[in-house]
């Protein structure tokens, strides 16, 4: 028996990455335990989560309409790492490594609009597209090739108006990662669509315990009894899914972004096949999810920052039509009323069961036949983190 009372990071990393300590996470749902605790509350555990998974991934950082002029740019530290990322005077939008190539300071702080980016430490300057533009007194300095010494790139592809951002240099291409998530969420039409508002929040717990959150339903009635629990109908459904994401949909009628009685905007137009239906719940692993309902799309994207604070972003975004509405602004309140209802509802749970876990009397749990995605979920971290296996 897994003895989850002491935390194998205090030396044993043996048994905190040994198959055999996941046993009981790897059978099938029904006979299957929740993840041990240290998978939640260990530093050493999350250092090769980022290892294994956050610098080997397609990680979405947002949308390209955050940056839609030319010289726009914003900057994050992701998993660690500082970025910055920048639209090009070519209308290309491009990541770098946030380190001068002199001494290293970070270039870029905050977000802003720039013709180059100049380190605010002895003012080297680069271009937008990276490249070392000036370097004062550096002329004496034997060999010195400033063509050498652009900011360090990284990989940046986008799907749907989304970026998503890469490390490692030998992934495969993003399309690949997706699979046939662009398909199968085509007839929402992002690229169409304009995100109006962007929300950040900070929470303590570990980056997993939000995911898992996000796809089950089996928590609705009791923390979001009073809200999004009106909006009657059977539990969302696992739907089958080829590449890197899983997803849930849930079919009802007028739209999820809204509380019961609210009145919104009219439907997507172009909507067809199951988009028509109801409400898909993807998760693009490992820390992204959408709610794409039938007259918007918002999304949570996650910043890991250590193994028990998890930053929180949401985006709304709605078609450019609606946007374009005069009575726009009045009646999106009503969706951002639903948002800044439920999401602290379930951040507020997130910080509970973090803490929770952090109790050495934790033991393992059992999963109800409504947490197929949690299994799913821990199952795909453990195929990347447990023994020798470093995943895509
Ligand atoms: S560290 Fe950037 S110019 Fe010196
Ligand atoms: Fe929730």
């Amino acid at each position: 028996m897994l003895d989850q009372w002491t935390d194998p990071s205090d030396g044993d990393e043996h048994r905190m990455f040994a198959p055999s300590s996941y046993a009981g996470v790897r059978r099938g749902l029904l006979e299957a335990e929740t993840m041990p605790a240290w998978c939640y509350t260990s530093e050493r555990f999350y250092r090769r989560e980022v290892e294994r998974i956050f610098m080997k991934v397609w990680n979405f950082i947002g949308r390209g309409d955050r940056i839609a002029k030319a010289g726009d740019y914003f900057t994050l530290e992701f998993a660690g790492v500082p970025v910055i990322v920048v639209r090009g005077t070519d209308g290309e939008v491009r990541a770098f490594a946030n380190t001068c190539r002199h001494r290293g300071s970070l270039v870029a702080v905050g977000e802003g609009n720039c013709r180059a980016f100049r380190c605010p430490y002895h003012s080297w300057a680069y271009g937008l597209d990276g490249a070392l533009l000036s370097a004062p007194e550096m002329e004496k300095s034997t060999g010195f090739d400033g063509r050498a010494h652009g900011l360090v790139g990284l990989r940046l592809e986008s799907w749907g108006g989304f970026l998503f951002l890469n490390f490692d240099a030998e992934a495969a291409s993003l399309g690949s990662y997706l699979g046939d998530l662009p398909e199968v969420l085509a007839s929402y039409n992002f690229d169409d669509m304009v995100c109006v508002r962007r929300k950040e929040y900070d929470i303590a717990c570990n980056w997993k315990i939000y995911v898992e959150n996000a796809m089950e339903a089996y928590h609705v009635p009791t923390v979001h009894r009073s809200t999004l629990q009106r909006q009657k109908g059977a539990f969302a459904q696992p739907q089958p899914t080829r590449g890197e994401w899983i997803a849930l949909f849930k079919e009802h009628e007028g739209s999820r972004a809204l509380l019961t009685g609210d009145v919104g905007f009219p439907r997507i137009e172009s909507l067809d096949g199951n988009a028509a239906k109801g409400t898909y719940y993807p998760l693009i692993y490992p820390s992204t999810m959408f709610g794409a309902t039938t007259d918007c799309m918002w999304w949570l994207e996650l910043h890991p920052l250590s193994a028990s604070r998890t930053r929180l972003i949401v985006g709304s975004c709605f078609p450019r039509k609606t946007v374009a509405r005069p009575d726009f602004e009045e009646v999106v309140q009503r969706y951002y009323k639903r948002w800044d209802i439920s999401i602290p509802e379930d951040n507020t749970i997130s910080a509970l069961q973090h803490k929770g876990l952090t109790s050495p009397f934790n033991r393992a749990g059992r999963l109800s036949h409504l947490e197929p995605l949690v299994h799913a979920i821990d199952n795909w971290v453990l195929d990347r983190v447990v023994g020798g296996n470093a995943g895509p």
